[in-house]
């Protein structure tokens, strides 16, 4: 079965957010995902950022990222700013910004953003299928590039490739799941042409990695998966969640004992390089510094 069908099914566990994914600012996204204490973002912050230092050592500043299913910008936030999840969760329901126009909250989010010190010397290409999303990450200087396409379903512009040929860390949070294979088949051919980036993504336990691990080993990629480590992604929204994803992990043999069981939804982190990369220094020894 491909993966599209296999992710389908999976995703039916989880409660549907598509009517906070595409609006023209992340006040309702910001909303709603505090609620369900949505910290994915923050606990792969870390993980990011050892790559983003090792990338820096052997090429210098600035570092390129492509943030797969980037939304309003969050990654992006979080690594260029001092930023954490409950900060940013703090600003987009302060109540000065409540009546603010979409236009408005925009443009206080670029003063807030530009005001604040630069974190990490980066520059984020985000790409989501949500086009409001991504305008209003670039209108706000989070992204520096916005490609609002959805590849399982279209193809990458032909006016993406010579910006993805510049990236060196492709990362994703949340993201896999709604991107398969696909979307990596379409992107691999421009990112390879270039650094032949590191490819990141905090993944839920519930969603099978090996059709796109397999898609990347044929552009010579080797992913490994962090192992004895899972990031927490966010709390279940309902009991029924809770049961359907539990029993989406037993059907794909995974114990969720001690893990979902608790009440949280749980996500992996899958670090792919070229292979060559991968023999000179595993994972577990690159994360350890
Ligand atoms: C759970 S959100 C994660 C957003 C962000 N990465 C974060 O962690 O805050 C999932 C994102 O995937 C995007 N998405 C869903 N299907 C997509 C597709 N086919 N192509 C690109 N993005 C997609 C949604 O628009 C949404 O922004």
């Amino acid at each position: 079965m491909l993966s599209d069908t296999v992710f389908e099914a999976i995703n039916d566990a989880k409660i549907n957010m598509d009517h906070v994914y595409d609006q023209p600012d992340p006040r309702a996204y910001s909303r709603e995902l505090k609620k369900l204490g949505y910290a994915i973002p923050g606990a792969a912050k870390p993980v990011f950022q050892k790559l983003i230092a090792h990338l820096r050592r052997r090429q210098g500043d600035p570092i390129h990222v492509l943030d797969l299913g980037c939304s309003y910008g969050v990654n992006a936030a979080l690594l260029k700013h001092n930023l954490s999840m409950p900060t940013l969760y703090e600003h987009w329901s302060q109540s000065a910004l409540l009546a603010a126009s979409p236009r408005a909250v925009a443009a206080c989010d670029r003063k807030f953003f530009d005001n604040l010190d630069e974190h990490e010397n980066i520059s984020v290409t985000g790409l989501d299928q949500a086009q409001s999303a991504v305008a209003y990450g670039v209108a706000a200087g989070l992204l520096d590039r916005g490609l609002a396409v959805n590849l399982e379903t279209g193809a990458l512009p032909n006016t993406a490739t010579e910006s993805l040929t510049m990236v060196s860390l492709v990362t994703s949070t949340g993201c896999v799941g709604y991107l398969t294979e696909k979307s990596f088949e379409k992107l691999l051919p421009s990112i390879t042409q270039g650094r032949s980036p590191w490819i990141a993504n905090f993944v839920l336990r519930m969603f099978p990695f090996d059709a796109i691990a397999k898609t990347m080993r044929r552009w010579g990629y080797v992913t490994e998966k962090l192992q004895g480590q899972t990031f927490l992604q966010r709390r279940f929204a309902t009991p029924e969640e809770q049961e359907d994803v539990i029993h989406k992990l037993r059907h794909h043999g995974i114990n969720p004992t001690g893990k979902e069981s608790e009440g949280q939804l749980l996500a992996e982190f899958y670090l792919s390089r070229p292979a060559h990369e991968v023999a000179a220094a595993p994972i577990d020894k690159l994360l350890a510094v």
